[in-house]
């Protein structure tokens, strides 16, 4: 099988290098976690010789996170986690300047999404990094020639480690996978506070709708729905939330929002947006109910959540009415709104999170790489999570970088928690 030379790559356009060099670096000021991992990695090469196939959103900050790799000296390979969420400036300078092959072009169909997956896998990755699994799943899938030679893999979320999890449990999985998204310096931040403003500047970008005032469904009170409810209510929106897990629910109306279930948000709501990461959690019988203009949109990672396409077999193919925006009639009348293709709205039509949150997103999967390669021969098949002294090295180097001081614990503090037999006095 052939290796991709630095050559070998599929972007949109060579001329987009020189913006795509300009916006990385932009990216990298806000991101001084990964990049001190970066000059570490360059001293000690601890990635000397390996072949990482990642295929992750192609953003700014997944170019610094590849910078990174590249200092410790991984050869690597780049395809597109998403068909709508590259940037081709990015992947341009990626392929051109730093001489990393990357097959990613926006907007491009299952065909050649599927075909640059296996462009990367063509190289005979020894190390996968994920955002959903594909990666993973295609090689299981269609190429289990590769896997011997695999020592482990990365992967970035939510809904990417729900599939692997399956795949371990169903004993099929063929190498370790370290789940960065289960790090708390990666959830805690990214799907929270990430999702939250990046997924609203994706529906304000898409429509240009003003939050104040509207009633907005958040389906899901997951990491990333507790973001963007609370984002959504800090712009004026009157947030409902939707949930199926008790202890969900139960923390959104202490959180101060009306929980509903769908079939009554549906007729309440103006804007929705699902990030569940379950299939058809905004179904057509919700659809039909909705009231004349609402918008829909996705910010969960598959183009799942919303069913799409028993709204195109109801209300015929969609009309574009502007980018990121297509109208659907329904048979009573009404219009509906559909944002991004129903693909996630925050890398559809903004720009994915900021490069702040993604900087501890990217170190986790840096030293996770790292771990990898160290560990491997000691890791079974099953999905990890990342080592605890990791997560907390990257919170401490985040507070660190922010000029942000926390106290000690004092030698009499630590010895009262480390004790049982003091109590009431
Ligand atoms: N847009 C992004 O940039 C981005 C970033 C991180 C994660 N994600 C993706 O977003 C999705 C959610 O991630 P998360 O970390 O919040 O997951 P999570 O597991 O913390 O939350 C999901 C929530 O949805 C609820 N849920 C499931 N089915 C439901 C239904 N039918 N109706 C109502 N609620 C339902 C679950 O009970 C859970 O509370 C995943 O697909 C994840 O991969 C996207």
């Amino acid at each position: 099988m052939a290796v991709a030379t630095k050559t070998d790559y599929d972007i949109k356009d060579a001329a987009l290098a020189p913006e795509g060099m300009r916006r990385i670096e932009w990216a990298d000021r806000q991101m001084p976690v990964l990049r001190l991992i970066r000059e570490r990695f360059e001293k000690e090469r601890p990635l000397k010789g390996l072949r990482l196939g990642a295929c992750l959103h192609v953003t700014t900050e997944t170019a610094n996170l590849m910078r990174a790799l590249q200092a410790g000296g991984a050869e690597l390979a780049l395809c597109a986690s998403n068909p709508l969420s590259t940037q081709d400036d990015v992947a341009a300078a990626l392929s051109i300047d730093y001489g990393i092959p990357t097959f990613a072009i926006t907007g491009e169909d299952n065909v050649t999404y599927y075909k640059h997956l296996h462009s990367v896998l063509d190289t005979r990755p020894q190390l996968t990094m994920d955002d959903g699994a594909d990666l993973v799943s295609a090689l299981h899938k269609d190429r289990t020639d590769l896997a011997g030679e695999v020592i482990g893999s990365t992967e970035e979320t939510t809904t990417g480690v729900i599939r692997l999890a399956a795949m371990a449990k169903a004993k099929v999985l063929k190498f370790p996978v370290i789940a960065v998204n289960e790090a708390n310096t990666k959830h805690m931040f990214d799907n929270r506070y990430g999702t939250g403003q990046s997924t609203l500047d994706g529906v304000i970008r898409a429509t240009n709708v003003l939050l104040a005032g509207k009633n907005m469904v958040v389906i899901g009170y997951g990491w990333c729905g507790k973001g963007v409810a609370m984002r959504a209510k800090g712009m004026g929106a009157n947030v409902i939330v939707c949930e199926i897990d008790p202890l969900k629910g139960l923390e959104a109306v202490m959180d101060g929002f009306r929980v509903l279930p769908m079939a009554q948000a549906a007729k309440e709501g103006e804007i929705f947006i699902s990030v569940t990461g379950n299939v058809n959690s905004i179904d057509l019988k919700h659809m039909l109910t909705m009231r004349d203009g609402a918008i829909v949109a996705n910010s969960g990672h598959f183009n799942v959540e919303i069913n799409l396409k028993a709204l195109q077999q109801t209300a015929g193919e969609g009309r574009r009415i502007r980018e990121f925006v297509d109208e659907y009639r329904l048979p009573n009348g009404n219009r509906i709104y559909i944002l991004g293709e129903g693909r996630l709205i925050n890398l559809a039509a903004a720009e994915g999170h900021p490069a702040v949150v993604m900087d501890m997103s990217f170190a986790n999967q840096a030293l996770s790489a790292e771990y990898v390669v160290k560990n491997h021969t000691k890791l079974k098949k099953q999905v990890y999570v990342v080592p605890k002294q990791i997560d907390d090295e990257i919170a401490r180097l985040k507070l660190i970088s922010m000029g942000v001081k926390i106290d000690k614990l004092t030698p009499e503090q630590r010895k009262y928690l480390n004790s049982w037999e003091e109590g009431t006095e």
